[in-house]
């Protein structure tokens, strides 16, 4: 009784968060700790957020289901089970060509690309099947994962979602990816048509994957069987040979730069999921005490990223997600491991690699560079505290409402910013911390109920937002 009804207010209260709440969008890559969304145990204050990733969860699914078979162009090798996209800057100039018949279907083939600074549309079309797909599967697979474990109507549905889209996209014989990148940021024309290293970065989205598969694990879900586990071990061994053996991949583990930090979290990704933790662990270290070292300067400064021309700022911002989530993957395998606070030959670290990050985010002119980061700066004030108060101060400003998001969720603890100090002023109660117990892990004491009764109140009678 007292849960229906804790329920019902909390649907009251809500109700208007969602009306406000962005549509899905993707984080760069991010490793959710598997055990803190297992343990179930979770603030009040995440509770918005919480709700966010169930409808995300609802979003991401909705675009699928996908399959790289899923595309009317078929790759070189004739086998549509190859993970094929187009390099979108790339046009066929089909001027002069007279010894072939020219279709629709094999221009691409047969005519010199030339780059042009308009998007083809072609290849929009073919990176639907491949790029798009991989990505939002990444993030169905994730958000689904964790929606199963803290949800408490709908769980089976999550699970069911999680697992069926990694079936169909790893698995199903009719439908499944073959686990190579060979015409991955394919260039076409008469001079060949051979994917580039580049695109090898085009599965980082595998991160997220290891992230879902793994609250799966750790909360042993019953969805995820041993038969897809094993299947999903075996796909990511074959695809990992394949990194090791190929110009592509070998090339693309040489890069030094948020290239280099992307393949990296990729393969300790891929580790994780075929149960090898100690590879994982390796292969991490590999990347703290190798390129990690070069990466940031003593003024926190990304020389690599730097130089990149308008990209530099999305470049950095690329490279602090990948070396987030490589430590927080190293902090989920050895929890003794300490990668988060790491300094380079010139003393930079992830933090002061952040700070500096803020800094020309909040000078840029592109709007989205300050949003771009704030998971990044949610992930680094939850591990390493805000005493001058710089991260939530970014975050109300770049990211207003910021609590609703998804991010605030799996990073606490974090305060959250004006919206809550003003809930807080409106009840006379501080924010809940910590948590137990209850019909809910979000009901911990006497106190947050009543503190939601007095919000359902004046929000049911429209007083409150
Ligand atoms: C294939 O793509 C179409 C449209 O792009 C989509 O509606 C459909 O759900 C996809 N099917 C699979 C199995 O991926
Ligand atoms: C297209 O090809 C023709 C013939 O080879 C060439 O003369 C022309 O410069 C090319 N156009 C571009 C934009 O490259
Ligand atoms: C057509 O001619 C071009 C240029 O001489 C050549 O590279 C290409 O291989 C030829 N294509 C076919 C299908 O014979
Ligand atoms: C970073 O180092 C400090 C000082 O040794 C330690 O207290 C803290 O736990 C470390 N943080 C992480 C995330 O490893
Ligand atoms: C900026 O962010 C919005 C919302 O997430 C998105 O729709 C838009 O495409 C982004 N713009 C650029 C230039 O990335
Ligand atoms: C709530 O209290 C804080 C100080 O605790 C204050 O800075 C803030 O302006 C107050 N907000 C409102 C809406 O009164």
């Amino acid at each position: 009784m007292l849960c229906a009804a804790s329920y019902f207010i909390l649907l009251v209260v809500f109700a208007h968060s969602h009306l406000q709440a962005r549509a899905a969008s993707s984080y760069p890559l991010e490793f959710v700790d598997p055990n803190y969304i297992a343990s179930r145990q979770f603030d009040i204050s995440t509770h918005r957020a919480g709700t966010t990733i169930e409808r995300w969860a609802l979003e991401f699914s909705g675009r699928g289901p996908w399959s790289v078979t899923n595309t009317t162009v078929t790759p070189p090798s004739g086998d549509k089970h190859d993970y094929m996209s187009w390099i979108t800057h790339s046009w066929p100039n089909c001027t002069g060509v007279t010894n072939v018949t020219l279709t629709a279907d094999n221009e691409w083939q047969f005519c010199p690309h030339v780059d042009h600074p308009e998007e083809n549309p072609d290849a929009v079309k073919v990176n639907i099947a491949s790029i798009s797909s991989f990505n939002d599967l990444a993030d169905a697979v994730l958000y689904n994962s964790i929606a199963s474990a803290i949800s408490r109507a709908n769980r089976d549905v999550y699970s069911n979602r999680a697992v069926s889209h990694l079936n169909m996209w790893f698995l199903d014989p009719e439908k499944r990816m073959n686990p190579n990148l060979n015409y991955a940021q394919m260039k076409r024309g008469p001079k060949g048509l051979l994917g580039q290293y580049g695109g090898v970065m085009e599965l980082r989205g595998i991160v997220k994957i290891a992230s879902g598969i793994s609250i799966l694990r750790v909360s042993k879900n019953d969805h995820y069987t041993p038969a897809i586990d094993q299947g999903m071990a075996t796909w990511c061994n074959q695809y990992i040979q394949w990194l090791g053996n190929n110009i592509q991949g070998v090339r693309e583990s040489l890069a030094i730069n948020y290239h280099g930090s992307a393949f990296h979290a990729q393969l300790a990704a891929l580790k994780l999921i075929a149960n090898d933790q100690s590879g994982a662990l390796q292969s991490i270290d590999v990347f703290f005490n190798g390129k990690f070292m070069n990466q940031i300067d003593s003024s926190g400064e990304q020389p690599l990223e730097r130089d990149s021309g308008p990209e530099a700022q999305h470049h950095r911002t690329q490279n602090i997600a990948a070396l987030i989530a490589l430590a927080r993957l190293a902090k989920f395998i050895d929890p003794s491991s300490t990668y988060w606070n790491k300094t380079t030959t010139q003393g930079g670290s992830i933090q002061s690699a952040l700070r500096f990050a803020m800094g020309t985010a909040e000078r840029s002119q592109v709007a989205n560079d300050t949003r771009d980061l704030a998971n990044s700066v949610a992930a680094v004030a939850s591990t390493f505290g805000d005493p001058d108060g710089k991260y939530e101060a970014f975050l109300s400003k770049a990211d207003p409402g910021y609590v609703r998001q998804p991010y605030f969720f799996w990073n606490q603890p974090l305060s959250g910013g004006d919206e809550d100090r003003d809930r807080q002023n409106m009840t006379g109660r501080p924010r809940a911390n910590g948590a137990g117990g209850g019909c809910r892990n979000w009901f911990t004491t006497d106190s947050t109920y009543t503190f939601l009764v007095v919000v359902g109140i004046l929000s049911a009678a429209g007083l409150f937002f």
